[in-house]
């Protein structure tokens, strides 16, 4: 999970990475979500598993302001309720068919999601510039060794990449696999941004063959 104790918050994905129409797949402690934003900008996350037959929805697609399965095209509503059923387009369908939707809300560029109210938003990150969402087949302790830095009190490893100061939004996937929001400093230039994002590759080698070596031993 987020390595931050004190924050339920799990940053899923970037702002940029799910425009208006689209829908990603992404990960929080609970369970996977259809990451998804509506028509009009709105963003959802649903549980990636339709009530019907199961299929991901994850692999559906946006119509106005709902998600629509690929497989018989039920769809669903901001608030999970299905709308639906083409194959009975006159049945209301009844509200125990849910896609138990997560709490989203974005900060900065960044999509954070909790599965029950918060008292507290998520961290701020304001003064960062968000690059990329990274999946890492590796350890966070062998992310942190790659990075020569460890994650500080805000849940950031600051450190080195590509010769320019980046910043690590790392999130504990499981023991052998982390998710990592790199970020920049606001000032940065096209091309400081363009080779911390590169050099994110590097690392992610790194720290991937590093924990491969310690399975080995
Ligand atoms: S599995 Fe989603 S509509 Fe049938």
């Amino acid at each position: 999970m987020f390595p931050n104790n004190w924050c339920k918050w799990t940053p899923v994905a970037l702002s940029a990475d799910v425009p208006a129409g689209t829908v990603i797949p992404a990960w929080t402690p609970t369970g996977d979500v259809a990451l998804w934003r509506s028509q009009s900008g709105q963003l959802s996350a649903s549980s990636d598993r339709c009530p019907h037959r199961g299929m991901r929805l994850s692999h559906g697609f946006v119509r106005g302001e709902a998600l629509a399965c690929i497989y018989h095209g039920w769809s669903y509503g901001r608030d999970g309720a299905c709308l639906r059923i083409p194959a009975h387009p006159d049945l209301q369908p009844p509200a125990s068919i849910n896609t138990r939707n997560q709490i989203t809300t974005e900060r900065e560029g960044i999509v954070w999601v909790v599965n029950e109210a918060q008292d507290e938003p998520p961290p701020s990150f304001d003064g960062y510039w968000p690059l990329r969402s990274m999946t890492f087949q590796a350890s966070i302790a062998a992310l942190e060794a790659a990075a020569g830095a460890k994650a500080d009190i805000s849940g950031l490893i600051r450190c080195t990449l590509g010769g320019e100061t980046a910043f690590l939004l790392a999130v504990t996937k499981g023991e052998a696999e982390t998710i990592v929001h790199v970020l920049a400093d606001k000032n940065a230039s096209l091309a400081q941004r363009i080779a911390i994002s590169q050099a994110g590759e590097q690392l992610r080698r790194d720290a991937e063959s590093a924990d491969a070596l310690e399975g080995a031993n």
